[in-house]
């Protein structure tokens, strides 16, 4: 029976439209990722092709302008919290990517708040060791981007404030804000812990914190400080199939 749908698929893709080809290189993908126990996208979703977040991510990068998961959903998450009052913030955002995404998507000057240390990951407890050594262990110092070339990766957003520095040493300079959005990226449990119980009781009703770690088997401190954090507040993470993790207030 596969046989025949193989042949049948790859007779078209010789001879038949271009959909047609695209539908036998979906089934040969589709067949090897089974194979290796994995997954592909369904091939009729079509958020690869937004021309909403296409066009933002051609801003970013006019020679690589891919949609990925994760920014398409940031994307449309920072969308529908425009109405909220509040600022923005950003807890790890390396050359600005995710950040330029909250920001186009927010549409507005209000200020966006980027914290960073500029010089990568901090050092990893005990609680950021994967399950297994299949995983990679993250290390101290990777993703360091210099702060000079995110403000310049960002010089079209003119609400970015940047606070250089270990989480959580200048959260208090926004200690008096409200925020609809905060993005958390920093990978490991501690900073994570950090900026979720900084800011969850500063978000105003209906403004979420997202974590972009949250399901990565390479972050299982990200995932724990998060849980943590949403039962301390009542509250249970939504756990989104890209790997980030979603909290409303
Ligand atoms: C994975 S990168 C962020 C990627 C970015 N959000 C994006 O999607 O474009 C992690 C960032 O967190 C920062 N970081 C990690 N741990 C930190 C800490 N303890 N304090 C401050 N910054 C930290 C790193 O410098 C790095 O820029």
């Amino acid at each position: 029976m596969q046989l025949r749908k193989l042949m049948r698929y790859g007779y078209r893709s010789l001879i038949g439209e271009p959909h047609e080809k695209r539908d036998f290189a979906f089934y040969v993908m589709n067949q090897f990722a089974k194979w290796l126990d994995m997954r592909i996208y369904n091939k009729h979703t079509n958020w690869q092709d937004d021309p909403e977040v296409l066009a933002v991510m051609r801003r970013f990068d006019p020679h690589y302008p891919r949609i990925k998961e994760r920014q398409f959903f940031l994307y449309n998450l920072a969308r529908s919290l425009r109405h909220l009052p509040g600022d923005s913030a950003e807890c790890g955002a390396l050359d600005g990517a995710s950040s330029h995404v909250i920001m186009s998507a927010l549409g507005d000057d209000r200020p966006h708040h980027i914290f960073d240390s500029f010089s990568g990951l901090s050092q990893p407890s005990e609680h950021d060791i994967p399950k297994t050594e299949a995983v990679r262990a993250l290390q101290a110092g990777e993703f360091a981007s210099p702060l000079e070339n995110t403000r310049r990766n960002l010089a079209a957003h003119a609400q970015a404030v940047f606070y250089e520095g270990w989480i959580p040493e200048r959260f208090g300079e926004v200690a008096d804000k409200r925020f609809r959005l905060v993005s958390i990226d920093v990978d490991f449990y501690e900073p994570t812990r950090d900026s979720v119980r900084f800011f969850y009781p500063r978000l105003v009703p209906g403004g979420a914190i997202i974590c972009d770690d949250y399901g990565f088997n390479t972050c299982p401190g990200a995932r724990k400080a998060m849980d943590e954090a949403a039962e301390c507040f009542g509250r249970q993470v939504v756990h989104v199939p890209t790997g980030q993790g979603l909290l409303i207030k």
